[in-house]
């Protein structure tokens, strides 16, 4: 178990700057999830980590100490990647028992044949069938260990993936999008048994996905990338509800937050289309600024509401609760999230108003930076 240390990152593939210096400490033990775009980095960190691609610029620290000049093989962590890498000529429990074999026995006693004769051998195989056989009762999948990869389901391969990196009790786990192959409802349980076995494991976990959902459920902390650049990193529920930049209010979240023009007054009034809304805001007096409200905070009204006239272009219905899908008169687009009730009195095709929350509303200058403090509304 470590912590690990990323500093001052930088990597160029030619002329393109992949890596713009990328910092994070991650704590012994801690589960971090490294969630972006597609194309924004993340691979390439986590190969930097490996060892397995080179840095430009910076420094990596496992354990306090810099892995830079270190080969992957002596980093002691464990990749775990998106397509498994499984040998498919071997079965379960020797893909498994691959790293502890290549760590305990030499190249003489790896030898099919003449390898059991030489003396100590029959010990040390030993060993490892009893390793292997722990992490594949952990893992829920003794029952497979003489059958080949190809005769295995997606998350089966994926349980042997994690089992092989886990046999080497790395000083930490290096996922990259290890669940993006399998269909919804496997990744939802999956994401789920990861994250039991990180708890079980407590070892340092640093995954990568562009998934958010998958980044939000898992992590203790969240590392939001773009374009080579951490934007922030904190727990689920901060980059959620006070996120530090628009790129991030508009990543996280599903269905993704309400970004509206607003205008705020000479005296602190905001202002969305001709609708003034509650409350006063102290900050960007007489400046435009932008406005994001998560879903749940866009309540739809009667047409004679007070608030933004718009029209029902499509409603989903999910059960529990409901979306809809409004186009405003002033332009623009917002999705609500209400109760399964609402769809009593709202559908698709309807005139209605939409109303923000002030309380939960998200401030942004011109240049997409969060404006900190919120509008005040009185009691
Ligand atoms: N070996 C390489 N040579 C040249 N360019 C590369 C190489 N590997 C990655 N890149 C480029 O570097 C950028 C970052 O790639 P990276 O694989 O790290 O992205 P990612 O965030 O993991 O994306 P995804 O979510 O699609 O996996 C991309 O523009 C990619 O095209
Ligand atoms: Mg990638």
């Amino acid at each position: 178990m470590a912590g690990v240390t990323i500093r001052e990152i930088e990597k160029f593939f030619g002329p393109i700057h992949v890596l713009k210096g990328v910092s994070l400490d991650i704590e012994d033990g801690e589960f971090i999830v490294l969630v972006g775009p597609s194309g924004c980095g993340k691979s390439t960190l986590l190969r930097i980590i490996a060892g397995l691609e080179q840095q430009n610029g910076g420094s990596i620290l496992i354990g306090g100490e810099a892995v830079d000049k270190l080969h992957p093989s002596r980093r002691d962590v464990a990749m775990v990647f998106q397509s498994y890498a499984l040998y498919p000529h071997l079965t379960v429990a020797k893909n498994i028992a691959v790293p502890l074999r290549m760590r305990r026995l030499n190249l003489l006693q790896r030898l099919p044949l003449l390898g059991r004769w030489i003396p100590g051998t029959a010990e040390v195989v030993a060993g490892i069938d009893r390793d292997v056989t722990e992490a594949m009762d952990m893992l829920g999948i003794g029952h497979l260990l003489d059958r080949k990869p190809g005769q295995l389901s997606g998350g089966q391969r994926q349980r042997v993936a994690v089992g092989r990196a886990m046999v080497r009790h790395p000083q930490a786990f290096l996922m990259d999008e290890p669940l993006s192959n399998l269909d919804a409802e496997l990744r939802v349980h999956m994401r789920a048994e990861i994250a039991e076995l990180h708890r079980r494991l407590a070892t340092t976990f640093i995954y990568v996905t562009h998934d958010q959902a998958e980044a939000m459920t898992m992590a203790d902390r969240v590392a939001v990338m773009m374009n080579g650049e951490l934007l922030q990193v904190d727990t689920p529920s901060k980059v959620y509800s006070d996120p530090s930049d628009i790129r991030v209010a508009e990543f996280i979240g599903s269905p993704k937050i309400n970004i509206l023009p607003a205008h705020v007054d000479g005296s602190g009034r905001v202002s969305v289309g001709d609708r003034v809304m509650p409350g006063l805001y102290s900050g960007a007096k007489g400046k435009e600024i932008r406005i994001g409200v998560r879903p749940e905070g866009v309540t739809l009204g009667g047409i004679n509401n007070k608030g933004l006239p718009c029209r029902i272009v499509h409603h989903e219905n999910l059960g529990s609760e409901a979306y809809f899908h409004g186009e405003l008169n002033i332009g623009g687009r917002v999705i609500s999230r209400m109760e399964s009730s609402a769809l009593d009195h709202f559908h698709t095709g309807d005139e209605a108003t939409i109303m923000l929350d002030p309380k939960n509303a998200l401030l942004f200058d011109a240049d997409g930076e969060r404006l900190k403090a919120k509008i005040e509304v009185a009691a």
